[in-house]
């Protein structure tokens, strides 16, 4: 059952809730509260699953109800609702704390979609971190066995803004900068490209090793690995979408657990949106690597999308921020994308069409293709930041300085 908090100032609006949410299987009402105080004081005593709260409360507003919450309450869901339009609203809500923003008025079936997607996303989220402990405590006893090659996940909020790319030459720079083995995994696993980036055979894909046996088993596991480029190793995505579903996130751990006794690296591309997979993916991950191209939508969703990881618990220091040029033209200008951001990328990747069209037409990466190019010295570039960034923290550990290393590679503004 998930148990709802609303808080709002109008008495009809919650009375329809009310009558709406009477006809809701799955779903009560525990409280309502018609200023921001009471909110909170409500929240507190009933712990409610999700907090759905009017911006415009009296007395302490709804912005800063949710803030206070947010800090307060971790498992609770917040739904933040407004008046105002999506655009000025939308980064107040998701900058206090609120999981997703519904602007007034709004139909009793998209607040009721709301609660179970803030709700699961809340589920996910609690089991990704106990499991992320218990993993985290199977590591440390086992650590002085086994070896751990680096999970580095290219991630985007939104399609097309070149993570296929990134991750296809970034894997082939790992394994010049490092000539240790390398592999690129394909997770976007319901439309893959990679293997047609590459143009490689795909007679065996991950799904070959969706049953238990097979990612326990080296030997299945080496058999539908195929040879990439410049020595790198290639786990496809299934042939067609269908087949994406028997691949399950437990699969893919034992098997990313296995692949890490193997290589020092894996690279892996992933789909936009947030399935079970990506999640999963992130939380395995050692580094992330946050792709956006810097137009008004791609840069919104980054921010959005940090905002995930922030709630994932994931450690800033972990993450780098690439924005990728994957079109001509200027974007939105410094002061805007720190503006969404509050920080600026890491990594730019300029645009070159030329080049980029080319290295498809002959499946030839660009690194490969253009080494010289802006584009994919940028890329390498990228590959450098993270292996040198590796060797930092390797370094930093034995010296007992981590924190401040990291903090250094990363530029990051504290
Ligand atoms: N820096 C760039 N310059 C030119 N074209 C680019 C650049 N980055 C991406 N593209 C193009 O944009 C499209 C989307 O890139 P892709 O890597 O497939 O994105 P994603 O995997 O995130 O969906 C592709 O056609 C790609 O070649
Ligand atoms: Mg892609």
């Amino acid at each position: 059952m998930i148990r709802i908090l609303f808080a709002d100032e109008s008495q009809h609006i919650t009375s329809n809730v009310m009558k709406r949410l009477e006809r809701e299987d799955g779903i009560a009402l525990c409280g309502t509260a018609r200023d921001g105080e009471f909110a909170f004081q409500e929240a507190i005593r009933l712990k409610p699953d999700v907090a759905v709260i009017d911006a415009s409360l009296p007395g302490m507003d709804g912005l800063q109800t949710t803030e206070l919450l947010s800090q307060h309450l971790p498992y609770t869901g917040i739904i933040l609702t407004s008046l105002d339009s999506e655009n000025d609203a939308y980064r107040q809500a998701m900058y206090v704390g609120a999981r997703e923003f519904l602007q007034k008025p709004y139909r009793g079936d998209d607040l009721i979609a709301a609660v179970r997607r803030v709700f699961e996303f809340e589920q996910k989220r609690q089991t990704i971190s106990q499991s992320s402990s218990a993993l985290h405590d199977a590591q440390a006893q086992g650590a002085a066995q086994t070896k751990n090659g680096a999970l580095i996940t290219v991630l985007s909020g939104q399609g097309g803004s070149g993570k296929s790319l990134i991750a296809t030459n970034l894997a082939i720079d790992l394994k010049r900068l490092t000539n240790d083995r390398v592999i690129l995994l394909d997770l976007s696993l319901q439309f893959g490209d990679i293997g047609a980036l590459l143009n490689l055979p795909s007679q065996r894909t991950i799904v070959d090793l969706a049953t238990n046996d097979a990612v326990t088993d080296m030997e299945s596991i080496e058999q539908a690995i195929v040879k990439g480029p410049e020595g790198i190793d290639v786990l496809l995505a299934p042939l067609s979408p269908e087949q994406a579903d028997y691949v399950t996130t437990s699969h893919l751990r034992v098997l990313i657990e296995n692949l890490r006794q193997e290589y020092p690296y894996l690279v892996a591309d992933t789909a936009s949106y947030l399935s079970e997979v990506t999640l999963d993916a992130i939380e395995m991950s050692d580094f992330r690597v946050v792709v956006f191209d810097p137009s008004l939508t791609g840069t919104k969703n980054a921010h959005l999308f940090m905002q995930v990881l922030n709630v994932l618990n994931v450690d800033p220091e972990t993450v780098t921020l690439v924005m990728n040029y994957r079109e001509t033209g200027p974007g939105l200008d410094q002061a805007g994308i720190e503006g969404f951001l509050h920080m600026s990328p890491h990594v730019v990747i300029p645009y070159d069409g030329v080049n980029v069209s080319k290295s498809q037409v002959t499946s030839t990466p660009i690194t490969m293709l253009a080494p010289a190019s802006p584009t994919a010295a940028a890329i390498k570039g990228l590959g450098q930041r993270l292996t040198g960034e590796e060797e930092a923290v390797l370094e930093a550990a034995k010296q007992d300085t981590v924190k401040k290393k990291q903090r250094r590679f990363f530029g990051f503004a504290k």
